[in-house]
Protein backbone atom coordinates (compact mmCIF):
# COMPACT_ATOMS: atom_id res chain seq x y z
CA UNK A 1 0.00 0.00 0.00
CA UNK A 2 3.11 2.49 0.88
CA UNK A 3 4.00 1.72 -2.77
CA UNK A 4 0.82 2.34 -4.21
CA UNK A 5 0.65 5.63 -1.74
CA UNK A 6 3.74 6.78 -3.31
CA UNK A 7 3.11 6.08 -6.71
CA UNK A 8 -0.08 8.22 -6.66
CA UNK A 9 1.69 11.09 -4.74
CA UNK A 10 4.25 11.14 -7.12
CA UNK A 11 1.57 11.25 -9.97
CA UNK A 12 0.30 14.66 -8.16
CA UNK A 13 -1.68 13.88 -5.47
CA UNK A 14 -1.32 15.07 -1.81
CA UNK A 15 -0.44 12.42 0.84
CA UNK A 16 -2.64 13.90 3.33
CA UNK A 17 -5.46 13.09 1.04
CA UNK A 18 -3.96 10.23 -0.80
CA UNK A 19 -2.90 8.09 2.24
CA UNK A 20 -6.18 8.39 4.04
CA UNK A 21 -7.95 7.62 1.25
CA UNK A 22 -6.43 4.30 1.12
CA UNK A 23 -6.51 3.45 4.60
CA UNK A 24 -10.30 4.29 4.94
CA UNK A 25 -10.83 1.07 2.73
CA UNK A 26 -7.95 -1.36 4.07
CA UNK A 27 -9.65 -2.99 6.59
CA UNK A 28 -5.86 -2.71 8.43
CA UNK A 29 -5.66 -2.79 12.51
CA UNK A 30 -4.21 0.20 13.90
CA UNK A 31 0.05 -0.69 13.89
CA UNK A 32 -0.50 -1.79 10.56
CA UNK A 33 -2.02 2.00 10.15
CA UNK A 34 0.65 3.49 11.39
CA UNK A 35 3.31 1.71 9.56
CA UNK A 36 2.09 2.52 6.23
CA UNK A 37 2.05 6.20 7.49
CA UNK A 38 5.15 6.10 8.93
CA UNK A 39 6.42 4.22 5.79
CA UNK A 40 4.80 6.97 3.45
CA UNK A 41 5.50 10.16 5.50
CA UNK A 42 9.27 9.09 6.34
CA UNK A 43 9.93 8.01 2.09
CA UNK A 44 9.27 11.42 1.26
CA UNK A 45 11.32 13.35 3.97
CA UNK A 46 14.23 11.17 2.82
CA UNK A 47 13.72 10.85 -0.63
CA UNK A 48 16.90 12.99 -0.91
CA UNK A 49 18.62 10.78 0.97
CA UNK A 50 17.60 7.56 -0.60
CA UNK A 51 18.12 8.78 -3.75
CA UNK A 52 21.69 9.43 -3.31
CA UNK A 53 21.82 5.96 -2.46
CA UNK A 54 20.22 4.31 -5.11
CA UNK A 55 22.33 6.37 -7.67
CA UNK A 56 25.49 4.45 -6.17
CA UNK A 57 23.35 1.14 -6.26
CA UNK A 58 21.29 1.10 -9.33
CA UNK A 59 22.94 0.64 -12.94
CA UNK A 60 19.72 2.44 -14.25
CA UNK A 61 18.60 6.12 -13.81
CA UNK A 62 15.92 6.05 -11.01
CA UNK A 63 13.70 8.38 -13.81
CA UNK A 64 13.88 5.94 -16.36
CA UNK A 65 12.10 3.01 -13.77
CA UNK A 66 8.04 2.52 -13.84
CA UNK A 67 7.57 4.55 -11.32
CA UNK A 68 5.95 1.64 -8.84
CA UNK A 69 9.67 0.56 -9.39
CA UNK A 70 10.72 3.84 -8.02
CA UNK A 71 8.82 4.41 -5.20
CA UNK A 72 9.31 0.55 -3.90
CA UNK A 73 13.54 1.41 -4.33
CA UNK A 74 12.43 4.57 -2.35
CA UNK A 75 10.62 2.49 0.71
CA UNK A 76 13.51 -0.22 0.25
CA UNK A 77 16.07 2.03 0.86
CA UNK A 78 14.11 4.17 3.59
CA UNK A 79 13.48 1.04 5.70
CA UNK A 80 17.26 0.17 5.49
CA UNK A 81 18.40 3.96 6.92
CA UNK A 82 15.50 2.93 9.52
CA UNK A 83 17.91 0.31 10.53
CA UNK A 84 15.17 -2.72 9.41
CA UNK A 85 16.96 -5.42 8.82
CA UNK A 86 17.88 -5.89 4.97
CA UNK A 87 16.49 -9.17 4.69
CA UNK A 88 13.03 -8.06 6.20
CA UNK A 89 13.28 -4.26 4.37
CA UNK A 90 14.64 -6.30 1.07
CA UNK A 91 11.76 -9.10 0.62
CA UNK A 92 8.79 -7.04 1.58
CA UNK A 93 9.75 -4.44 -0.92
CA UNK A 94 10.38 -6.76 -3.77
CA UNK A 95 7.29 -8.62 -2.52
CA UNK A 96 4.95 -5.75 -3.58
CA UNK A 97 6.90 -5.52 -6.52
CA UNK A 98 6.52 -9.27 -7.52
CA UNK A 99 2.42 -9.40 -6.70
CA UNK A 100 1.70 -5.83 -8.78
CA UNK A 101 -1.33 -6.22 -10.80
CA UNK A 102 -0.16 -3.95 -13.58
CA UNK A 103 1.78 -3.12 -15.64
CA UNK A 104 3.59 -6.35 -15.96
CA UNK A 105 7.21 -4.83 -16.57
CA UNK A 106 6.36 -3.49 -12.87
CA UNK A 107 6.60 -7.44 -11.58
CA UNK A 108 9.33 -8.30 -14.20
CA UNK A 109 11.53 -5.72 -11.91
CA UNK A 110 11.67 -7.30 -8.89
CA UNK A 111 14.52 -8.99 -9.34
CA UNK A 112 16.39 -6.02 -10.46
CA UNK A 113 14.90 -4.16 -7.04
CA UNK A 114 16.19 -7.17 -4.94
CA UNK A 115 19.80 -6.68 -6.63
CA UNK A 116 19.92 -3.03 -5.96
CA UNK A 117 18.58 -2.78 -2.39
CA UNK A 118 21.24 -5.50 -1.79
CA UNK A 119 23.71 -2.87 -3.06
CA UNK A 120 21.75 -0.23 -0.82
CA UNK A 121 21.91 -2.42 2.32
CA UNK A 122 25.96 -2.92 1.81
CA UNK A 123 26.60 0.65 1.68
CA UNK A 124 25.57 0.82 5.12
CA UNK A 125 25.03 1.68 8.25
CA UNK A 126 27.77 3.59 8.01
CA UNK A 127 26.10 5.24 4.97
CA UNK A 128 28.01 7.00 2.63
CA UNK A 129 26.97 10.63 3.12
CA UNK A 130 28.82 13.80 1.61
CA UNK A 131 30.78 15.31 4.23
CA UNK A 132 31.37 19.40 4.00
CA UNK A 133 29.32 22.83 3.96
CA UNK A 134 28.91 22.52 0.31
CA UNK A 135 24.95 22.76 -0.53
CA UNK A 136 24.76 20.22 -2.63
CA UNK A 137 26.17 17.89 0.44
CA UNK A 138 24.12 19.79 2.88
CA UNK A 139 21.14 19.13 0.39
CA UNK A 140 21.80 15.22 0.53
CA UNK A 141 22.31 15.19 4.46
CA UNK A 142 18.81 17.00 4.96
CA UNK A 143 17.13 15.32 1.96
CA UNK A 144 16.34 18.42 0.38
CA UNK A 145 16.68 20.09 -2.98
CA UNK A 146 20.06 22.28 -3.35
CA UNK A 147 18.06 24.97 -4.24
CA UNK A 148 16.14 25.38 -0.79
CA UNK A 149 19.38 24.45 1.03
CA UNK A 150 20.71 27.59 -0.64
CA UNK A 151 17.51 29.53 -0.36
CA UNK A 152 17.39 29.28 3.82
CA UNK A 153 21.20 29.41 4.26
CA UNK A 154 20.52 33.21 3.02
CA UNK A 155 17.80 34.05 4.94
CA UNK A 156 18.69 31.81 8.17
CA UNK A 157 22.69 31.65 7.86
CA UNK A 158 23.56 29.33 10.86
CA UNK A 159 20.17 28.24 11.65
CA UNK A 160 19.85 26.66 8.20
CA UNK A 161 20.48 22.86 8.87
CA UNK A 162 18.77 22.37 11.88
CA UNK A 163 15.94 23.69 10.43
CA UNK A 164 16.25 21.50 7.10
CA UNK A 165 16.87 18.95 9.75
CA UNK A 166 13.88 19.56 11.43
CA UNK A 167 11.74 19.09 8.54
CA UNK A 168 12.39 15.50 8.76
CA UNK A 169 10.88 15.08 11.71
CA UNK A 170 7.52 13.80 12.22
CA UNK A 171 5.06 16.80 13.53
CA UNK A 172 4.05 16.61 16.84
CA UNK A 173 -0.04 15.82 17.05
CA UNK A 174 -1.09 19.20 18.70
CA UNK A 175 -5.22 19.83 19.47
CA UNK A 176 -6.66 22.86 20.32
CA UNK A 177 -9.48 22.47 23.34
CA UNK A 178 -12.72 23.98 22.34
CA UNK A 179 -13.31 26.63 25.01
CA UNK A 180 -16.73 26.45 24.60
CA UNK A 181 -17.46 23.05 25.28
CA UNK A 182 -14.40 21.74 27.70
CA UNK A 183 -11.49 22.72 29.54
CA UNK A 184 -7.70 21.41 28.73
CA UNK A 185 -7.89 19.46 31.61
CA UNK A 186 -10.86 17.61 31.13
CA UNK A 187 -9.77 17.20 27.50
CA UNK A 188 -6.69 15.73 29.16
CA UNK A 189 -8.29 13.33 31.26
CA UNK A 190 -10.75 12.55 28.44
CA UNK A 191 -7.91 11.47 25.64
CA UNK A 192 -6.18 9.57 28.21
CA UNK A 193 -9.26 7.40 29.06
CA UNK A 194 -11.12 6.64 32.34
CA UNK A 195 -9.77 2.59 32.69
CA UNK A 196 -7.48 2.32 35.57
CA UNK A 197 -4.02 3.05 33.90
CA UNK A 198 -5.21 6.62 33.77
CA UNK A 199 -2.93 8.78 35.72
CA UNK A 200 -4.23 12.71 35.28
CA UNK A 201 -2.24 15.35 37.34
CA UNK A 202 -4.95 18.08 35.60
CA UNK A 203 -2.90 21.25 36.83
CA UNK A 204 0.20 20.32 37.84
CA UNK A 205 2.38 22.89 40.03
CA UNK A 206 4.11 24.12 37.06
CA UNK A 207 0.31 24.77 35.81
CA UNK A 208 0.89 22.50 33.03
CA UNK A 209 -1.50 19.85 31.97
CA UNK A 210 -0.19 16.29 31.90
CA UNK A 211 -2.08 12.41 31.91
CA UNK A 212 -1.61 8.97 29.93
CA UNK A 213 -3.29 6.21 29.96
CA UNK A 214 -4.11 3.38 27.59
CA UNK A 215 -0.99 3.97 25.73
CA UNK A 216 -2.37 7.81 24.94
CA UNK A 217 0.33 10.31 26.73
CA UNK A 218 -1.00 14.24 26.56
CA UNK A 219 0.78 16.75 27.41
CA UNK A 220 0.91 20.81 27.45
CA UNK A 221 2.15 22.73 24.68
CA UNK A 222 5.51 24.79 25.18
CA UNK A 223 4.76 27.83 23.18
CA UNK A 224 0.56 27.65 24.02
CA UNK A 225 0.16 26.07 27.61
CA UNK A 226 -3.51 24.96 26.58
CA UNK A 227 -2.41 23.41 23.55
CA UNK A 228 -2.60 19.59 24.00
CA UNK A 229 0.47 17.41 22.38
CA UNK A 230 -1.11 13.82 22.07
CA UNK A 231 0.39 10.45 21.07
CA UNK A 232 -1.11 7.08 21.11
CA UNK A 233 -4.38 8.32 19.61
CA UNK A 234 -4.76 7.15 16.09
CA UNK A 235 -6.35 8.52 13.91
CA UNK A 236 -7.92 12.17 14.47
CA UNK A 237 -10.97 12.48 12.49
CA UNK A 238 -12.65 9.30 14.13
CA UNK A 239 -11.19 10.63 18.02
CA UNK A 240 -14.45 11.44 19.54
CA UNK A 241 -13.62 14.88 21.03
CA UNK A 242 -12.21 15.62 17.57
CA UNK A 243 -15.55 14.21 15.67
CA UNK A 244 -17.64 16.41 18.50
CA UNK A 245 -16.25 19.19 18.15
CA UNK A 246 -14.60 19.70 21.80
CA UNK A 247 -10.64 19.58 20.25
CA UNK A 248 -9.72 20.46 17.08
CA UNK A 249 -6.23 19.60 15.52
CA UNK A 250 -4.19 22.13 15.02
CA UNK A 251 -0.48 23.20 15.55
CA UNK A 252 0.55 25.51 17.92
CA UNK A 253 2.02 27.88 15.74
CA UNK A 254 -1.25 28.78 14.11
CA UNK A 255 -3.02 28.87 17.46
CA UNK A 256 -0.64 31.39 18.55
CA UNK A 257 -0.95 33.25 15.92
CA UNK A 258 -4.88 33.31 16.52
CA UNK A 259 -4.30 34.13 20.50
CA UNK A 260 -1.69 37.44 18.67
CA UNK A 261 -5.02 38.48 17.01
CA UNK A 262 -6.58 38.94 20.47
CA UNK A 263 -10.17 39.05 18.73
CA UNK A 264 -12.76 39.98 21.49
CA UNK A 265 -16.57 38.87 21.84
CA UNK A 266 -18.69 41.54 19.60
CA UNK A 267 -16.05 42.10 17.28
CA UNK A 268 -16.07 41.86 13.33
CA UNK A 269 -13.34 39.82 12.05
CA UNK A 270 -12.17 38.78 8.71
CA UNK A 271 -10.06 35.93 7.37
CA UNK A 272 -9.19 36.27 3.86
CA UNK A 273 -7.77 33.36 3.24
CA UNK A 274 -9.41 30.90 5.65
CA UNK A 275 -9.49 27.47 5.01
CA UNK A 276 -9.69 24.94 6.11
CA UNK A 277 -10.77 27.36 8.97
CA UNK A 278 -8.19 26.63 12.01
CA UNK A 279 -7.06 29.84 12.69
CA UNK A 280 -11.21 31.63 11.81
CA UNK A 281 -12.54 28.70 13.96
CA UNK A 282 -9.68 29.48 17.06
CA UNK A 283 -10.89 33.30 16.82
CA UNK A 284 -14.23 32.09 17.12
CA UNK A 285 -14.07 30.13 19.88
CA UNK A 286 -11.85 33.41 21.50
CA UNK A 287 -14.69 35.02 21.09
CA UNK A 288 -16.55 33.32 22.70
CA UNK A 289 -18.64 32.55 19.84
CA UNK A 290 -20.33 36.25 20.05
CA UNK A 291 -19.29 38.72 17.15
CA UNK A 292 -18.62 38.01 13.43
CA UNK A 293 -16.24 35.76 11.89
CA UNK A 294 -16.18 35.70 8.12
CA UNK A 295 -14.12 33.12 6.40
CA UNK A 296 -13.13 33.14 2.78
CA UNK A 297 -11.28 31.10 0.77
CA UNK A 298 -10.99 30.72 -3.15
CA UNK A 299 -11.73 27.51 -3.78
CA UNK A 300 -15.30 26.35 -2.59
CA UNK A 301 -14.32 23.08 -1.61
CA UNK A 302 -11.84 24.01 0.53
CA UNK A 303 -14.08 27.37 1.93
CA UNK A 304 -16.52 23.63 2.75
CA UNK A 305 -14.30 22.51 5.04
CA UNK A 306 -14.01 25.73 7.39
CA UNK A 307 -18.05 25.41 7.38
CA UNK A 308 -17.88 22.08 8.24
CA UNK A 309 -15.30 22.98 11.03
CA UNK A 310 -17.30 26.16 12.43
CA UNK A 311 -20.53 23.41 12.20
CA UNK A 312 -18.67 20.47 13.96
CA UNK A 313 -17.27 23.00 16.76
CA UNK A 314 -20.83 24.54 17.22
CA UNK A 315 -19.81 27.89 16.16
CA UNK A 316 -22.62 30.24 14.99
CA UNK A 317 -20.36 33.06 14.31
CA UNK A 318 -18.56 31.99 11.60
CA UNK A 319 -20.02 33.12 8.09
CA UNK A 320 -17.70 30.98 5.63
CA UNK A 321 -17.91 32.31 1.74
CA UNK A 322 -16.30 31.11 -1.44
CA UNK A 323 -14.50 34.03 -2.75
CA UNK A 324 -11.23 35.69 -3.81
CA UNK A 325 -10.02 37.83 -1.44
CA UNK A 326 -9.24 40.48 -4.24
CA UNK A 327 -12.83 40.99 -4.32
CA UNK A 328 -14.99 39.84 -1.72
CA UNK A 329 -18.64 40.56 -2.25
CA UNK A 330 -19.60 41.55 1.17
CA UNK A 331 -22.77 43.62 1.77
CA UNK A 332 -23.04 46.48 3.96
CA UNK A 333 -22.49 47.60 7.50
CA UNK A 334 -25.38 45.85 9.15
CA UNK A 335 -23.65 41.95 8.42
CA UNK A 336 -23.57 42.11 12.63
CA UNK A 337 -27.11 42.61 13.01
CA UNK A 338 -28.14 40.77 9.86
CA UNK A 339 -30.44 38.05 10.63
CA UNK A 340 -28.17 35.89 7.91
CA UNK A 341 -24.99 36.45 9.71
CA UNK A 342 -25.80 36.87 13.34
CA UNK A 343 -26.26 32.75 13.23
CA UNK A 344 -25.22 29.39 11.88
CA UNK A 345 -22.38 28.84 9.60
CA UNK A 346 -24.03 30.30 6.47
CA UNK A 347 -24.08 28.41 3.39
CA UNK A 348 -21.33 29.14 1.03
CA UNK A 349 -21.99 32.19 -0.54
CA UNK A 350 -24.73 33.21 1.26
CA UNK A 351 -22.78 36.69 2.31
CA UNK A 352 -22.43 37.33 -1.19
CA UNK A 353 -25.77 37.74 -2.29
CA UNK A 354 -25.58 41.58 -2.75
CA UNK A 355 -22.18 43.33 -4.14
CA UNK A 356 -20.14 45.58 -2.21
CA UNK A 357 -20.96 48.98 -1.10
CA UNK A 358 -18.62 51.52 0.17
CA UNK A 359 -18.47 50.98 4.01
CA UNK A 360 -19.20 47.08 3.51
CA UNK A 361 -17.70 44.84 5.21
CA UNK A 362 -15.19 47.01 7.44
CA UNK A 363 -13.69 44.89 10.24
CA UNK A 364 -12.14 44.99 13.62
CA UNK A 365 -9.80 42.72 12.41
CA UNK A 366 -8.49 41.14 9.41
CA UNK A 367 -6.27 38.10 9.07
CA UNK A 368 -4.33 37.38 6.04
CA UNK A 369 -2.62 33.89 6.74
CA UNK A 370 -1.75 33.70 2.67
CA UNK A 371 -0.77 31.23 0.65
CA UNK A 372 2.92 30.67 0.84
CA UNK A 373 6.01 28.57 -0.60
CA UNK A 374 5.22 26.65 2.63
CA UNK A 375 8.65 26.18 3.82
CA UNK A 376 7.95 26.37 7.89
CA UNK A 377 5.81 23.41 7.38
CA UNK A 378 7.74 21.08 5.51
CA UNK A 379 7.07 18.09 8.51
CA UNK A 380 3.55 17.94 7.13
CA UNK A 381 3.94 18.12 3.72
CA UNK A 382 6.52 15.53 3.27
CA UNK A 383 6.18 16.02 -0.74
CA UNK A 384 5.85 19.78 -1.14
CA UNK A 385 9.78 20.10 -0.93
CA UNK A 386 10.39 18.21 -4.10
CA UNK A 387 7.55 19.74 -5.81
CA UNK A 388 8.21 23.77 -5.30
CA UNK A 389 9.93 25.45 -7.83
CA UNK A 390 12.05 28.40 -7.37
CA UNK A 391 9.85 30.75 -8.98
CA UNK A 392 7.04 30.15 -6.76
CA UNK A 393 8.45 31.83 -4.18
CA UNK A 394 8.20 35.26 -6.34
CA UNK A 395 4.43 34.45 -7.72
CA UNK A 396 3.48 33.64 -3.90
CA UNK A 397 4.48 36.89 -2.73
CA UNK A 398 3.41 39.35 -6.03
CA UNK A 399 0.12 37.46 -4.74
CA UNK A 400 0.42 38.22 -0.74
CA UNK A 401 1.07 41.58 -1.70
CA UNK A 402 -1.96 41.99 -3.99
CA UNK A 403 -3.84 40.10 -0.70
CA UNK A 404 -2.17 42.31 1.66
CA UNK A 405 -3.32 45.31 -0.26
CA UNK A 406 -6.87 43.97 -0.12
CA UNK A 407 -6.96 43.17 3.65
CA UNK A 408 -5.70 46.57 4.54
CA UNK A 409 -8.78 48.02 2.39
CA UNK A 410 -11.18 45.49 4.95
CA UNK A 411 -9.86 47.26 8.39
CA UNK A 412 -11.96 49.75 10.08
CA UNK A 413 -9.84 52.44 11.72
CA UNK A 414 -8.45 51.84 14.57
CA UNK A 415 -8.46 48.19 13.69
CA UNK A 416 -5.46 45.21 13.11
CA UNK A 417 -4.36 43.97 10.00
CA UNK A 418 -2.84 40.65 10.60
CA UNK A 419 -0.24 39.11 8.11
CA UNK A 420 1.30 35.18 8.46
CA UNK A 421 2.82 32.72 6.46
CA UNK A 422 4.19 29.37 7.27
CA UNK A 423 7.15 29.57 5.80
CA UNK A 424 10.50 31.11 6.02
CA UNK A 425 11.80 32.98 2.88
CA UNK A 426 12.66 36.93 2.81
CA UNK A 427 10.30 37.40 0.04
CA UNK A 428 7.88 36.44 1.68
CA UNK A 429 8.34 38.01 5.15
CA UNK A 430 10.80 40.82 5.69
CA UNK A 431 10.01 41.43 1.59
CA UNK A 432 6.56 42.16 2.29
CA UNK A 433 7.08 43.97 5.63
CA UNK A 434 9.12 46.44 4.06
CA UNK A 435 6.58 46.41 0.96
CA UNK A 436 3.75 47.29 3.58
CA UNK A 437 5.81 49.98 5.31
CA UNK A 438 6.21 51.93 2.04
CA UNK A 439 2.69 51.10 1.09
CA UNK A 440 0.68 51.74 3.97
CA UNK A 441 2.89 54.28 5.65
CA UNK A 442 -0.56 55.01 8.30
CA UNK A 443 -0.38 51.43 9.58
CA UNK A 444 1.54 51.42 12.36
CA UNK A 445 3.28 47.91 13.48
CA UNK A 446 2.18 46.66 17.02
CA UNK A 447 4.36 44.75 18.69
CA UNK A 448 4.27 40.59 17.90
CA UNK A 449 4.62 37.94 20.04
CA UNK A 450 8.01 37.34 22.11
CA UNK A 451 10.67 34.17 22.80
CA UNK A 452 10.53 31.87 21.30
CA UNK A 453 9.39 34.25 18.40
CA UNK A 454 12.53 36.47 17.27
CA UNK A 455 12.12 39.84 15.62
CA UNK A 456 12.08 40.09 11.93
CA UNK A 457 11.57 43.07 10.56
CA UNK A 458 8.68 44.86 12.61
CA UNK A 459 7.14 41.76 12.76
CA UNK A 460 8.13 37.84 14.36
CA UNK A 461 9.73 34.45 12.66
CA UNK A 462 9.00 31.73 14.46
CA UNK A 463 11.76 29.00 13.74
CA UNK A 464 10.22 25.23 13.54
CA UNK A 465 13.89 24.56 15.63
CA UNK A 466 12.55 27.30 18.41
CA UNK A 467 9.68 25.20 19.98
CA UNK A 468 9.03 22.21 17.62
CA UNK A 469 6.18 23.96 15.86
CA UNK A 470 5.63 24.89 12.54
CA UNK A 471 7.51 27.96 11.13
CA UNK A 472 5.80 31.00 11.07
CA UNK A 473 6.29 35.04 10.19
CA UNK A 474 3.47 37.26 11.52
CA UNK A 475 3.49 40.65 11.25
CA UNK A 476 0.62 42.96 12.88
CA UNK A 477 -0.66 46.58 12.04
CA UNK A 478 -2.58 48.89 13.02
CA UNK A 479 -4.91 51.15 11.26
CA UNK A 480 -4.98 54.77 12.08
CA UNK A 481 -7.74 55.34 14.51
CA UNK A 482 -10.24 57.74 12.87
CA UNK A 483 -8.94 60.85 15.23
CA UNK A 484 -5.54 60.66 13.62
CA UNK A 485 -6.93 60.27 10.09
CA UNK A 486 -5.46 63.17 7.40
CA UNK A 487 -8.29 65.36 6.94
CA UNK A 488 -10.30 64.84 3.61
CA UNK A 489 -8.92 67.43 0.76
CA UNK A 490 -11.81 69.75 0.43
C1 LIG B 1 -2.32 29.16 4.38
S1 LIG B 1 -3.87 28.66 3.80
C2 LIG B 1 -4.95 29.30 5.04
C3 LIG B 1 -4.99 28.45 6.30
C4 LIG B 1 -6.08 28.88 7.26
N1 LIG B 1 -6.00 30.28 7.61
C5 LIG B 1 -6.10 28.05 8.55
O1 LIG B 1 -5.56 28.50 9.56
O2 LIG B 1 -6.66 26.96 8.53
C6 LIG B 1 -4.13 29.76 2.47
C7 LIG B 1 -5.48 29.65 1.82
O3 LIG B 1 -5.58 30.71 0.87
C8 LIG B 1 -6.49 30.31 -0.11
N2 LIG B 1 -6.36 31.28 -1.23
C9 LIG B 1 -5.46 31.32 -2.22
N3 LIG B 1 -5.68 32.38 -3.00
C10 LIG B 1 -6.75 33.04 -2.49
C11 LIG B 1 -7.46 34.20 -2.86
N4 LIG B 1 -7.12 34.93 -3.93
N5 LIG B 1 -8.51 34.57 -2.11
C12 LIG B 1 -8.89 33.84 -1.03
N6 LIG B 1 -8.25 32.71 -0.64
C13 LIG B 1 -7.19 32.34 -1.36
C14 LIG B 1 -6.12 28.88 -0.39
O4 LIG B 1 -7.19 28.19 -0.98
C15 LIG B 1 -5.76 28.39 1.02
O5 LIG B 1 -6.86 27.72 1.57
Amino acid sequence: MAVEALTLVEAGGYSNLVLPGLLRTSGLDQRDRALVTDLVYGTLRQQGRADHLLARASHRPLPELDPPVRAALRVGTYQLLSGVAPHAAVGATVGALAGWSSPASVRRAAPYANAVLRRVAELGPDWPWPAGDDPGAVAVRTSHPRWIVELLRRDLGDDAEAVLASANEPPAVTLRPNPLRTTPEALAAELAGSGRSTRSDGLTEAGRVRASGDGVQVEAGRLVPSALLVRGVGDLARLPAVAEGRATPQDQASQAVAAAIGARPGERILDLAAAPGGKATAMAEGMGDEGLVVAADLRPRRAARVRDAAVRLGLRSVQVIAADGLDLPLRGPDARTAPEAGGRAAPIGELGARPADEAAGRFDRVLLDAPCSGLGVLRRRPEARWRLDPSDIERVAALQRELLAAAVARVQPGGLVAYCVCTLTREETLDIDTWAAGAFPALTAVTGPGAPWRPHGRGALLLPTAAGTDGMFLLLLRAPAPDQLPEPVR
